[in-house]
């Protein structure tokens, strides 16, 4: 594959280092032919960001904390002056508290909740709202989701919720931006290991389970979920809105099997 991607600009919120689901995504672009851009939340990630923005050639490294609406204007603003067309918006952000991926769903706070829905959710609606505008010949709105989204998986508690939201806000997003010929879709990756996995209790056993149970016997590689991000950015993808599509090695299809 080569030049799926050429002629185009894509922004990828998301990135904070080498193992981020965002940085397979930005190789992957890269290789496609696309230009990039890339944010990054805050000033502790500057740096990495800015290093691993180099190596795939971003034009631009840009600060954007989603939970500010500021930022996210800002952002905007700056593309909008220096007349960039964007074709492309990857959403690549999520985060809860620690302590809310740890305990019982029940005991989840309203602050912890509203935190959750507001940075993994309500940060996509955001978003699009101020960059559709850029998409001045249409282009492709995509996000990450998890199966926590629509089966209950253990620890993954008010981020499962979020991610319900989020799947639910790409069907809302979808048709809003249709007529404009800016589709929105979201990839369900199965469990990778990524600082944002990290903070989910017990996650190795996740995947050492994900692998045993998987049609496809194994965990999913990150570079797997940036190629259908390729798919629903290119001309391949221009019928698909709306969608969620798995990436994960099949899990999401079983039940059990004889011996789990
Ligand atoms: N790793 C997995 O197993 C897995 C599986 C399915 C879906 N996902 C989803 O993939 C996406 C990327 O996660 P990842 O696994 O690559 O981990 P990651 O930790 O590399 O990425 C999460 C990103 O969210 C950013 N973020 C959090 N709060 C933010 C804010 N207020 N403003 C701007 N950015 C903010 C972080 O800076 C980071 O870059 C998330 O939506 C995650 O839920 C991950």
């Amino acid at each position: 594959m080569s030049g799926l991607l050429s002629g185009k600009t894509a922004i990828i919120l998301g990135l904070a280092n080498r193992w981020s689901i965002a940085y397979a995504i930005a190789q992957a672009y890269q290789r496609e032919g696309a230009r990039l851009i890339l944010t990054y939340q805050n000033e502790r990630q500057q740096k990495t960001v800015e290093e691993l923005g180099a190596g795939v050639g971003a034009e631009r490294v840009v600060a954007c904390d989603v939970s500010k609406d500021e930022e996210i204007a800002a952002l905007a603003a700056a593309l909008q002056a220096d007349g960039v067309k964007l074709d492309v918006v990857v959403h690549s952000i999520a985060f809860a508290n620690p302590e809310d991926l740890a305990r019982p769903f029940v005991e989840t706070s309203r602050a912890g909740f509203a935190l959750a829905h507001d940075v993994s959710a309500y940060s996509l609606v955001a978003v699009s709202r101020a960059l559709a505008p850029l998409m001045t010949e249409g282009g492709s709105i995509l996000t990450l989701s998890y199966l926590g989204a629509v089966r209950v998986v253990e620890n993954y508690n008010v981020m499962g919720v979020a991610k319900a939201a989020l799947e639910a806000s790409v069907r809302y997003l979808a048709a809003n931006l249709g007529a404009s010929n800016v589709r929105v879709n979201a990839i369900s990756a199965g469990p990778i290991k990524t600082a944002a996995a990290r903070g989910i209790k017990d996650f190795s056993k996740v995947l050492g389970g994900v692998a045993a149970l998987a049609p496809m016997k194994r965990n999913t590689d990150p570079a797997e979920v940036a190629d259908t991000a390729v798919f629903l950015a290119s001309p391949l993808g221009r019928g698909v809105t709306g969608n969620v599509i798995y990436v994960d090695g099949g899990f999401q299809i079983m039940g059990l099997s004889a011996g789990s």
